[in-house]
């Protein structure tokens, strides 16, 4: 999967995707990183690539043309090939799920467009953007950590990304239930001792209890996956008694 970030920070994308996990993908080729600096595509004399909006108001928007040169010089599909999907960082876009980063895995190359100031230019946004899309409902100072969280997400849902396949599967959100509690050694810590049915090496009731507890939890703490839950995820369970 090769990723695409059009930025006015590259070095900030590339030093944040580095470590750990993604390191370990981008050194096998299970990913690439690529950042492209929005201002090396700049016609003005002075690498500006912001003015102020027509109409007043306050601070400075991103200008089309810097824009819209940087996407051309990575947006050149492949003879026969569908356009690159392109990702635009924003407050106003679709809430990004576990859903959406399962899908988009599934996508050979992605463009994310990262905006500062306060802005771009709606024209450009118009002619390049396939997807506008918001990490959650407060705003940042620029696009490229939503970019990052995002990168981040869909990275660990591409094959042989995380060393246990198992691992993007038993998790969080899965099934729209909330992962359960889980221990390592050792086992009593402060006083506090691990469950007894997790040393029972009895699997069959060690997964009873984890699923029990994982409804328990996100019953409590996020009734709105409960719900949803509750809809698709009995009848799953049934089937698998
Ligand atoms: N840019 C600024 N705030 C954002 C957000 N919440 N999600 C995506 N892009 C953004």
């Amino acid at each position: 999967m090769q990723f695409h970030i059009l930025t006015l920070f590259p070095e900030m994308v590339e030093n944040g995707l580095q470590t750990s996990i993604l390191g370990r993908a981008i050194q096998k080729g299970l990913i690439g990183i690529h950042a492209v600096n929005i201002r090396d595509y700049t016609q003005d004399k002075h690498n500006k690539v912001d003015d102020y909006p027509y109409g007043g108001g306050a601070g400075m928007l991103m200008q089309a043309q810097p824009v819209y040169d940087a996407w051309k010089a990575v947006a050149k599909p492949a003879e026969g090939k569908k356009p690159v999907r392109v990702l635009f960082m924003s407050p106003q876009g679709k809430t990004f799920s576990q859903e959406m980063a399962k899908e988009l895995a599934q996508e050979e190359e992605l463009i994310f467009l990262c905006g500062h100031y306060e802005g771009i230019d709606e024209r450009v946004i118009e002619e390049i953007v396939t997807d506008p899309v918001s990490i959650g409902d407060y705003v940042l100072t620029g696009g490229e950590l939503p970019a990052m969280v995002m990168i981040d997400a869909i990275s660990r849902m591409v094959p042989g990304v995380l060393k246990n396949e198992d691992s993007g599967v038993t998790e969080s959100f899965q099934e729209n239930l909330l992962e359960y509690p889980q221990y390592t050694r050792p086992e009593v810590w402060e006083g506090k001792k691990v469950p007894d049915i997790l040393l029972s090496g009895d699997h069959a009731r060690i997964d009873k209890w984890r699923l029990e507890k994982s409804k328990e939890r996100t019953k409590a703490r996020r009734p709105d996956l409960y719900e949803k839950y509750d809809l698709s995820g009995r009848a799953l369970e049934y089937l698998l008694k």
